[in-house]
């Protein structure tokens, strides 16, 4: 039987965006991926979706691999014990829960090759994310290599320190967040602007979408390309002159704190 490489302890919508990015960019073969969930749950569905192996019981799931991926709620970490502390010697443990510091997570792993604690976001179901990782000791190359092949199956992949990781999650782990937020309040202003409900959904949908997209590739700053279609006396300029008054920026800036202080919080609970 083909030796399992990558173990997922969870079988969400997160583990299963991972492993779909990872058969997608072939980086391991099916049969080398193996999934565990809460039982009756998610991890057979995961495994018939995409031919990975469903591994029920715990021994059997990482006794051999050379990496584990945590990809649970973080809730459940409490639950683990001293197996999964055997189990887990000499791997590399790559843990995307939110709020789990690397040094709880090298609590519940003390013996660990090496420890990743990573903020991905949900664009990453469609390989469009932005992953934050940092390590708990110098990574070496290989390990390197294979936790930003695994991230990277959600998108980009960027190293940084830990003190930045709950700022990263308020930023780029709530963000997507926000932007649904901004589209539906882009639809609804619409709508009491006269559109009809499905047009003004569409608009608003596509204005961020075109947005987005003119922003990264132009390679300018959002600040010109704003300016770029603010001419004097303009109904663009009329716009965005309310946002200043109503303060939309300081209500971004109150936003990305009180996650950030969340985030601060749960990592304490
Ligand atoms: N979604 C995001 O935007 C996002 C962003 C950054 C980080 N994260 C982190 O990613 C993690 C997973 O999030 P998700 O959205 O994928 O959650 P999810 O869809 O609810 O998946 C959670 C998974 O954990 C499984 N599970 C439950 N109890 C378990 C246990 N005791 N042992 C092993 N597996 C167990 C569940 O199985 P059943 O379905 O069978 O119960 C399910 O497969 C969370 O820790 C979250 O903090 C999420």
């Amino acid at each position: 039987m083909v030796r399992v490489k990558v173990s997922f302890l969870g079988a969400g919508r997160m583990a299963t965006a991972m492993v779909t990015g990872i058969l997608h960019k072939n980086l391991y073969k099916p049969e080398e991926v193996a999934c565990l969930g809460a039982p009756d749950g998610s991890a057979e569905n995961l495994s018939s979706q995409t031919g990975i192996r469903h591994i029920s019981r715990l021994e059997d799931l990482l006794i051999d691999c050379e990496t584990i991926v945590l990809a649970f709620k973080p809730q459940q970490l409490s639950s683990m014990g001293p197996t999964h502390a055997e189990l887990g010697a000499n791997k590399l443990v790559i843990s995307i829960l939110a709020g789990s510091t690397l040094a709880r997570l090298a609590e519940k792993f003390p013996k660990a090759r090496n420890i990743i604690r990573a903020m991905p976001n949900t664009p990453g179901q469609i390989g469009a994310g932005i992953t934050c990782y940092t390590a708990i000791n110098e990574l070496k190359r290989t390990d390197r290599e294979t936790a930003e092949n695994i991230l990277g199956s959600m998108g980009l992949v960027l190293p940084l320190d830990e003190n930045m990781l709950d700022a990263v999650t308020a930023l780029s782990g709530s963000g997507p967040a926000y932007v649904f937020e901004f589209v539906a309040a882009l639809r609804d202003a619409g709508i009491e602007a006269g559109l009809e409900a499905a047009v003004s959904a569409r608009l608003s949908l596509e204005t961020v979408l075109g947005a987005a997209r003119l922003l990264a590739r132009s390679g300018e700053k959002p600040e010109t390309l704003r300016d770029w279609v603010s001419s004097p006396g303009g109904t663009t300029l009329a716009g965005l002159e309310v946002m200043e008054q109503e303060n939309f920026r300081q209500i971004i800036v109150n936003t990305v704190q009180a996650a950030k202080n969340r985030s601060i919080e749960l990592a304490r609970d």
